[in-house]
């Protein structure tokens, strides 16, 4: 697939949010080969490199969610080795840095050329985790969280940076400020029907859609699914009329 963020069909990303690579696979097994993974701490803190290989060796594509942040040498490094890993999308935190973000995005482009990996890296701004008050508890007073999330994702895009995670709520403002080829990949996505569970603000893939999202990350709605394959097949389907 062709990663032009022009507001195409967007690519659904299945969030393996495992505690062991077994139930991981088991879910994999059952979903089409084309299928993209986000792999987060958890299950790379637990079954590391050897999963993503694999994964990557069975001509999956993985979204690798780190959320790298530490000085420019060091995040530059793992950078390097996430996409020589043939990864095809990697998160760090905005808030690290210009200079951390241009040796991630330098490290990253010269791995590419190098393995002929096509690795984007995107940036998160805010944690959603925050509000407005425990921002300003962890950054003193200043900006909240909107105004912060459109400086780090300009901050982002200036530095070499492909693009970004953020809310459905958040997507139109960061394509309108950063242009409409910046990615942009939204979590919180529920089907209709389904429970928030602990995702404050949620939307619907068609939504997502709407909004301009490049990539929409569902998690629990397929993983939780009786039928996951199927699950996975109707928002593909859902996501398609609007363009055909
Ligand atoms: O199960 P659910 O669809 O809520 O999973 C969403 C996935 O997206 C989880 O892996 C979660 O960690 C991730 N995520 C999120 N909200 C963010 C960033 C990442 O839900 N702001």
């Amino acid at each position: 697939m062709e990663l032009s963020g022009a507001g195409v069909i967007p690519e659904v990303i299945v969030a393996l949010d495992f505690a062991d690579p077994e139930s991981a696979f088991e879910l994999v097994d059952r979903l089409p080969g084309d299928t993209w993974y986000k792999v987060g701490l958890e299950l790379f803190t637990r079954a590391g490199p050897p999963l993503v290989r694999r994964l990557v060796g069975e001509g999956r594509q993985v979204f690798l969610d780190l959320k790298l942040h530490d000085i420019p040498n060091t995040v530059a490094g793992a950078a390097r080795a996430a996409a020589a890993m043939g990864v095809r999308l990697l998160t760090l935190h905005a808030s690290g840095g210009e200079a951390m973000l241009r040796a991630a995005a330098q490290a990253v482009g010269e791995e590419n050329e190098r393995s002929r990996s096509d690795t984007r890296l995107l940036g998160i701004t805010v944690l959603t985790s925050l509000d407005d008050e425990s921002l300003t508890a962890v950054m003193g007073a200043g900006a909240g969280v909107e105004e912060s999330v459109g400086r780090l994702a300009g901050l982002a895009r200036e530095s070499g940076i492909d693009g970004v995670v953020s809310s459905v709520a958040e997507c139109r403002a960061v394509k309108l400020a950063c242009g409409s080829s910046f990615l942009v990949v939204t979590p919180g996505i529920r089907l209709a029907g389904d429970e928030a569970q602990d995702q404050k603000r949620v939307a619907t893939p068609r939504v997502a859609q709407a909004a301009g999202a490049d990539f929409l990350v569902v998690g629990r709605s397929i993983t939780r699914s009786p039928d996951p394959a199927a699950t996975l097949a109707g928002i593909r389907a859902a996501l398609r009329p609007a363009y055909e």
